[in-house]
This record gives structure tokens, sequence and C-alpha cells, in this order.
């Protein structure tokens, strides 16, 4: 479709909540990268900026190697709380991994989160897979479509919690039992719910239940089919869901220069905490099987966008015109370069008429 029709590309970060982000790799670690106050500043800079989201990544252990990727992790309705009360209009998400909490919890939290924030507060769910993880905690690992089964059910039951209307009501299934269940405050507005993942059960439970799609794509080339699988899934319920990516943005002077840059990152590998993630993340998953270990050490999962900051906004472009909603933005300095996109790329993406005017 031409960019004119479409409706604007929405700015978001996928945030350095979390040591190591993006990429699995020694290369030039900001060190600090994870702190609430870096991430506080970086919040504030994206909503100077017009972004419209900031997503975290829940993680409770690394996955060790020289970096023990992910190690050091702040927890992400707490840390939602802060930025909430910190910014000022941009919408906070939390990631959430349905078998360690309670939905009654998360009822709670959110509608709390809601209330501070002027209907700002969104929930990522995630359905656990980390052996690693889980197992810590002595927790077990359901079969994937089970997975999905328990999310499914954990939403419906958020539903109700957040809407007067259905409460007082009574729900049962292989996981929960709930009699009279009812909760106050609900939120004035339905929070919005994303799905991160992207297998046939992602989808399937992603177009029932939930808002946004969190995808991982591989390339741009693909992600349209992806967009329109979802969209197709969704109909079948009368309802639309939207797309958001994540993508790795490198850039410099020259394509040459940027590609250096992510050859360097991926020369200097995490070799142990690389295989560590790909083992866990591809389990029973499929959502991974093209992903080389080079890709995901360079971005944990991303889709790479590289070379100068003209290809870059180009690869952007691209995305929107394949049906993508919001990027997630990904960088490998993130303060730094997020302010060199809002001098060097932004403006091109605005001139194309892909973003909305700041
Ligand atoms: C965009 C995106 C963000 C994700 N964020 C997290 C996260 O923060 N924590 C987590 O444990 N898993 C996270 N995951 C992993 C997914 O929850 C999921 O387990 C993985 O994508 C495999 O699921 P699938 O087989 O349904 O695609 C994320 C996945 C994607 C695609």
């Amino acid at each position: 479709m031409p960019t004119e029709q479409l409706q604007k590309l929405a700015l978001g970060l996928f945030m350095p909540n979390c040591s190591n982000m993006p990429s699995i790799s020694t290369h030039r670690v900001v060190k600090d990268q994870w702190t609430y106050e870096h991430n506080e500043s970086l919040a504030l800079a994206a909503e100077s900026y017009g972004f419209e989201y900031l997503f975290p990544v829940s993680r409770w252990r690394g996955f060790g190697g020289e970096t023990n990727f992910l190690g050091t992790s702040l927890e992400t309705t707490t840390w939602a709380a802060a930025l909430l009360r910190a910014t000022s209009s941009i919408n906070v998400f939390s990631t959430v991994h349905i078998p360690l909490f309670h939905p009654f919890v998360v009822a709670k939290m959110g509608a709390t989160l809601s209330h501070m924030s002027g209907n700002r507060w969104g929930l990522n769910v995630v359905s656990g897979w980390s052996e690693r993880e889980f197992g810590m905690m002595g927790i077990s690992l359901a079969e994937h479509t089970r997975r999905y089964e328990r999310t499914s059910c954990f939403i419906e039951i958020l539903k109700k919690l957040w809407s007067a209307e259905d409460q007082p009501f009574n729900y049962e299934c292989d996981w929960y039992s709930v009699s009279g269940g009812q909760a106050s405050p609900v939120p004035e507005v339905p929070p919005m719910i994303a799905n991160a993942g992207v297998s046939e059960d992602a989808k399937n439970m992603t177009a029932r239940l939930c808002d946004w799609a969190f995808i991982s794509t591989p390339s741009i080339d693909v992600v349209g089919s992806i967009i329109d699988d979802i969209a197709l899934k969704a109909q079948v319920f009368g309802r639309s869901v939207k797309t958001a990516i994540f993508p790795f943005l490198i850039w410099g002077e020259s394509r040459v220069e940027a590609e250096d840059r992510l050859a360097s990152i991926i020369s200097e590998k995490d070799e142990v905490a690389t295989a560590n993630w790909l083992h866990d993340l591809t389990a029973g998953s499929g959502s991974f099987d093209v992903f080389t270990s080079d890709m995901l050490a360079a971005s944990g999962g991303g889709v790479h966008m590289v070379g100068s900051a003209a290809d870059v906004a180009e690869q952007l472009i691209e995305a929107h015109r394949a049906g993508v909603n919001a990027v997630m933005l990904t960088f490998p300095e993130y303060l730094d370069d997020l302010h060199r996109f809002a001098k060097e790329i932004q403006p091109t993406l605005t001139e194309a008429g892909c973003i909305a005017a700041n």
C-alpha cells in the first residue's frame, strides 16, 4: 500500500532494563545500560522525540558465558510504575511470565498502574520458554500448545477483572478456579494487551485475545506474510491486531562502516551465552529456526537494519509498507544512538510520511 494511505508507524523502544541488551557479545558493552537511571533518561528522551511505546524484557536469570547475557535485570511492573510517573505521554508496558503470576495479582497491578498513569500502561504477556529460569524456580515448562492454552485462560480472567460489568464471575479451567471473582478499581480504559511470540499457537491466541502481536522476524521481506496471517486469524473473531517488531539499528557514515560495526559485534560473540539462548529459545517453538547464531548474537532475535542513515530509514519505511504498526527499536548504545536517530533518521521518516511529525 502507498505510504500516504497507511496509518503512521509508531516509534518505541525495546528497553535495556536487562544487562548486555541487545547483543550477546563482549563488543563495546555499555556496562550500566540496565540501571533505572539510564532507563529513565532514555524514556524521557524518547518521549521528547515523540516516541509512543516502551517495552521491557522480563528475565529471571542470565544465559551464562562471559556476558551472562541479560543476567542483571529490573522487574518490569515496578520498573513501569516509576517510568509512568516520570513521563507524561508515552505508553509503558510490563512483560509478565504467565506461569509465574496469578491473574488476580496482574489484574490488580495493571489496574493500579493504569490509574497512576492516565491509562498509559500496557501488558506484554510471555508464556515462558526458558528451562534455565523455570528449572531454577522448580517450575516445569508445559508443552508449547498447553502454554498458550493457559495464557488464553489467564487473559480471559484478566479481562473480566478489568470490567465491572462482568463481575462477580466464576471461571474454571485446568489452571484456575475462580468463584465470585471481583476486583476494584477496574481501569478506566481496558489496558492494551500484547503477546510476544510468533508460532502458530502464539498467533492463534493473539488473534483471539490480544491488541498487539509483538513479533520477531528474520527479515522485512517475510514480515508482511506474518502480518497477513495474523490478520486472517483475527478476522475469524471479528477483530484486528496491530503488529510491532524490534529492529536492531546500526548506521554510520557509509554502509561499509555500519557493516563493519555489525561484524565486530558478531566477531566478539559470546559463544556460550548464544548457545544457551538458542537452545532454550528454540525448544518446542520453531519460531527461530531460520535465525543463525550470528543473527541472534547481534540482536537477541531482532531484525537487523544496517547501512547509512538513508538505508536504515528506507528499511523502516519498507517495514511500514509491509503493514508493521510499530517498531520497538534497539541500538548498540541506546542513549547516544537514540539522540543520533532523532537527528539523522527521524526527519527522513517524517518527510516520507511514514511517522507523524513530532
Ligand atoms: C518481540 C518479543 C519479545 C519477547 N520478550 C520476551 C521477554 O521479555 N521475556 C521472555 O521470557 N520471553 C520473551 N520473548 C519470547 C517469547 O515469549 C516466546 O517464548 C518466544 O517467542 C517463542 O514463542 P513462540 O514459539 O510462540 O514464538 C519475546 C519474544 C518476542 C518475539
